[in-house]
C-alpha cells in the first residue's frame, strides 16, 4: 500500500493543494515556515484521524477559514482507496473511508501503516516517561486490535477517578468501580506493552549492533510500576486497593500503566540517565528502524515512513546509515536542504519545493 495522492483544503497554511507523490522516496524541501510539517501531517492525520501534534482538530483549520478538508487516494494490489477527514470550527468532524462515513477514528488504522522520525522521536531515549510511553501507544495503536479502546477507556477512568480523589467526601464503592474497570484495561495494556518491548529488544539488538559496528548490546526492558508478580486483573485489582489511601491522600492515583517506562540499556549503562547524546540518538534510531520491521512482520505491509527534518538532526555518517537501513518503503522526507553526498545514496523518487503553502513538482 502506497499513498498516490493528497489533496488539502484550507488544511493549516494550505489554501488548496493537491500533490502527488512517488511510490518511493518524495522529498520536500523549503526554508523554515513554509508548510513541510504541515503536509506530513495532514498524511499521518489521515491515516490515524488525528494529528501527531497534541492540538485541538480546529486549530488544523487554515485561519479565518470555516472548515477543512483532506482526502488521500492510496492504492494496493486490489485498487485505489480513499480517505476523507473535515474539520469545521465548531468542532464538528466527519471521516469517510471510501466515501462511506465511519463512526471511530480507529477504523482508519488497518488502512495504512505509518512511522514517523521526528527529531522529536530522536529525543525518546533522553526524554521522560511520557514520550517512551507515546512511542509504545502509537505503535500498539496500529498493529494490535483493541489496544487503543483500552487506552481510551483506561484514561477516561483515571481522569475520573483523579477528578473524585480530589473530592473531600469519597465514597469507596464508587472507586470501587472505577477500580475494576482499571484494573481491567490496564492489565491488558500492561501485557500488550511488554510483549512489544520484548520483540522490539530482540529486533533493535541485532540492528542497533549493526549501526553501532558491534560496539553496543541494546538491551529493553518494560518497567511497570504495577510489579511483575501482579499479572492478573485480580492482582492490579488489589494493588489499587492497597494503595487506595494513598491515593486519596495525593489525590491522584498513583500506580498503573500511565506511570510505566522502559529502560534502554548499552551494555550495562542506562542510556536514558547516562548515554551521550550520540548514543541516545543512535538507540532512538534503533528502535524506530525496528518498528518498520515488527509492522512488516505483523501486517505483511511496508509501513509508510515520514522523516521530518530528521536529516540535519544527524552527521553525514548517520544519515547515510539510516537511508542505507531504509528499504523499499515509501517515504516522505522534509529538510531546508539536501545534501549532494546524501541526495546520491538516496533511491530514486521524486523533490518537491513547497514555498508558502504551495508544493510544486521538481525535476
Ligand atoms: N491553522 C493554520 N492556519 C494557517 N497557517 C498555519 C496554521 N497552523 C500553522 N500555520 C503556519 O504554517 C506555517 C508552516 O508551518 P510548518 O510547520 O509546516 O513549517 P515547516 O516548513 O515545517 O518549517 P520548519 O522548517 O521550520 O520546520 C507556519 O508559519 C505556521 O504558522
Ligand atoms: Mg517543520
Amino acid at each position: 500500500m502506497y499513498i498516490k495522492e493528497i489533496e488539502l483544503n484550507n488544511f493549516r497554511n494550505y489554501k488548496e493543494q493537491k500533490v502527488s507523490f512517488s511510490k518511493g522516496v518524495n522529498i520536500f524541501i523549503g526554508k523554515n515556515a513554509q508548510g513541510k510539517t504541515n503536509l506530513l501531517e495532514g498524511i499521518y492525520l489521515n491515516a490515524f484521524g488525528k494529528s501527531f501534534k497534541n492540538v485541538k482538530d480546529k486549530e488544523l483549520i487554515r485561519f479565518g477559514e470555516e472548515y477543512c478538508k483532506i482526502k488521500t487516494i492510496s492504492e494496493n494490489e486490489e485498487g485505489e482507496n480513499t480517505t476523507e477527514i473535515a474539520i469545521r470550527n465548531d468542532g464538528r468532524k466527519g471521516i469517510k473511508k471510501d466515501g462511506v462515513k465511519i463512526k471511530r477514528a480507529s477504523e482508519l488504522l488497518d488502512r495504512i501503516y505509518i512511522i514517523i522520525f521526528s527529531p522529536e522521536d530522536l529525543r525518546i531515549v533522553k526524554d521522560e516517561p511520557e514520550k517512551r510511553r507515546k512511542f509504545i501507544n502509537r505503535e500498539l495503536c496500529q498493529i494490535r486490535a483493541g489496544y487503543l479502546y483500552d487506552l481510551n477507556e483506561y484514561n477516561r477512568v483515571l481522569k475520573q477517578r483523579n477528578v473524585y480523589l480530589k473530592e473531600k467526601n469519597i465514597d469507596e464503592d464508587m472507586l470501587d468501580i472505577w477500580d475494576r474497570q482499571l484494573a481491567a484495561c490496564g492489565t491488558r495494556i500492561i501485557r500488550k506493552r511488554k510483549q512489544f518491548i520484548e520483540r522490539i529488544d530482540e529486533i533493535s539488538r541485532n540492528i542497533h549492533y549493526g549501526i553501532t559496528d558491534g560496539k553496543e548490546r541494546l538491551a529493553l526492558k518494560y518497567e511497570s510500576n504495577v510489579p511483575a508478580s501482579a499479572n492478573t486483573e485480580e492482582d492490579f485489582y488489589e494493588i489499587l486497593i492497597a494503595t487506595r489511601e494513598d491515593d486519596i491522600r495525593n489525590g491522584t492515583t498513583g500506580r498503573g500503566p500511565h506511570r510505566d517506562d522502559f529502560s534502554i540499556n548499552a551494555d550495562a549503562i542506562d542510556l536514558r540517565r547516562f548515554g551521550s547524546q550520540g548514543q541516545q540518538r543512535t538507540a532512538a534510531l534503533s528502535l524506530k528502524l525496528s518498528e518498520i520491521k515488527i509492522i512488516e512482520e505483523e501486517k505483511g505491509e511496508k509501513p509508510v515512513l515520514l522523516l521530518d527534518d530528521v536529516l540535519s538532526e544527524l552527521d553525514n555518517d548517520r544519515q547515510v546509515m539510516l537511508i542505507n537501513s531504509l528499504g523499499e518503503n515509501q517515504m516522505f522526507i522534509t529538510t531546508t536542504e539536501i545534501i549532494e553526498s546524501v541526495a546520491e545514496k538516496l533511491p530514486k523518487g521524486k523533490y518537491f519545493k513547497i514555498v508558502e503553502g504551495q508544493v510544486a513538482t521538481e525535476i
